[in-house]
């Protein structure tokens, strides 16, 4: 068996993390317990870049469960769960992840699962979709169907679909409304909070947090700031979402503006440079810079690098840059997705619907091979739905039902006033 993790003894603790992810996540459980029954995966060999997380753990157990063999690598150089990975080697899934890659280190690790030549790809970020199709084209064409879990992925895979270089078909698994009303909005939205406040223990209350973007992403941080005590500030581009931001009652205002008054400035736009040299110089001394976006490409690095005379790290996760002019600013986590990198992630509630997406829309890939056309699927709506569905059950929670006068009602059109 092949692997490469950081430290295989610490697959105790790991196992611990991983059973406490699937108490909580009992939908993936469920699917779980149907795809051992009847091994829907049987045969197929799945290769994932996910981050490696307790709740990525919960989900390649349930693939394996289902007859899949599982190859696994880190979807970003310092998210991975050490532990996590050491139970998963125990459990048989070839890993190659460990927290603190170098970049080589990162595609070696992709490209190991590559080699080992998988019918069904699942990406998150679509780093494994693009690197297949620029260095093993032929592969591309044998595999049946791939999954991408966040938004950047899926603007990746559409570009590569807009082309035409797309070759097998692709769930976008992030457009499902159990995947992103839930995950991104609300699982972002604390995992973030999370962990800056884990990074740097600062108070929130009272502070000017600027938020880049008003996606799903952007709207679940604005929400959980607020709920602490910040005053919000919203920067976006889009007319609509800025002007829904502004009726959802925060301020909004361009970046240049939002420089000067910002304590913490967090972006989640899944563009890159949206902070840059010429923001950075009229910020605040101590303000903090932290990312949810899926690349390290929303605070520009490189400028902040450029514009610095020294930089030192002062705690986990928190390197100051004394600018020129004298201030000081925080990078947090090295502007990678903070919520993985300085806190765990989301919580295993939400990533219980986004890898119950996953693993149903595997399914639906295996079932229907060789009829779906080399393009990016919507999650198709039963799968959706029946994530919804099992969720509530799972809460005990009981849906109202129409009855046979109110569903007449509703599909007539002569009864008005
Ligand atoms: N950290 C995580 O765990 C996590 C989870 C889900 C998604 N993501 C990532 O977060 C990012 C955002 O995802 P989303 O689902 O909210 O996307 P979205 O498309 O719903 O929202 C992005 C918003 O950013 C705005 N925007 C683009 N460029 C901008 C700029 N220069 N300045 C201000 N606003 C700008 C867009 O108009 C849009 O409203 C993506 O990279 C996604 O992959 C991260």
């Amino acid at each position: 068996m092949e692997w490469r993790i950081k430290d295989p003894s610490l697959a105790k603790q790991g196992r611990v993390q991983i059973e406490w992810a699937e108490r909580h996540m009992p939908v993936v459980m469920r699917i779980r317990e149907r795809f051992s029954r009847e091994k829907p995966l049987s045969g197929i060999r799945i290769s994932a870049v996910l981050h490696v997380t307790k709740e990525t753990g919960a989900l390649v157990r349930t693939l394996a469960a289902g007859g899949a063999e599982v190859w696994l690598a880190g979807s970003n150089p310092l998210s991975t769960q050490d532990d996590v990975a050491a139970a998963l080697v125990e459990d048989g899934i070839h890993v190659f992840a460990w927290r603190g890659q170098g970049s080589d280190e990162y595609w070696w690790c992709i490209d190991r699962i590559i080699e080992a030549s998988p019918h069904v790809v699942m990406d998150d970020g679509a780093d494994l979709h693009a690197r297949l199709h620029m260095t093993k084209r032929d592969l591309a064409r044998k595999i049946l169907g791939g999954s991408e879990e966040t938004t950047t992925g899926v603007m990746r895979l559409r570009a590569m679909e807009r082309e035409g270089v797309l070759q097998y078909p692709v769930i976008a698994v992030n457009n499902a409304l159990t995947k992103y009303l839930f995950d991104n909005r609300y699982g972002t939205g604390q995992s973030t909070i999370d962990g800056i406040l884990r990074a740097t223990n600062i108070l929130l209350a009272g502070k000017t947090v600027v938020i880049a973007g008003y996606g799903w992403v952007g709207r679940g941080i604005a929400m959980r700031a607020r709920g602490m005590g910040a005053r919000v500030v919203v920067v976006e581009v889009d007319p609509i979402k800025a002007l829904e931001a502004l009726m959802d009652g925060y301020e909004v205002m361009s970046m240049s503006k939002a420089a000067r008054i910002g304590d913490i400035f967090i972006t989640a736009t899944g563009n890159r440079d949206v902070i840059r040299a010429e923001h950075f110089e009229h910020m605040k001394d101590g303000a903090f810079l932290a990312n949810a976006g899926h690349f390290n490409v929303e605070v520009s690095v490189e400028d902040l690098e450029r514009i610095s005379v020294s930089k030192r790290v002062l705690r986990n996760y928190v390197t100051e840059y004394t600018l020129k002019n004298g201030k000081k600013l925080y990078l947090l986590a090295e502007g990678r997705l903070v919520n993985l990198v300085a806190a765990e992630g989301h919580p295993s509630e939400v990533m219980d619907m986004s890898f119950a997406n996953q693993a149903l829309s595997v399914e639906y890939l295996v079932k229907n091979r060789g009829k779906l056309e080399p393009r990016v699927y919507n999650v198709p709506q039963e799968i959706d739905t029946e994530v919804a569905r099992l969720k509530l059950a799972s809460l005990g929670i009981e849906l109202e039902e129409l009855t046979e006068e109110q569903k007449r009602y509703l599909a007539q059109w002569a009864e008005g006033t």
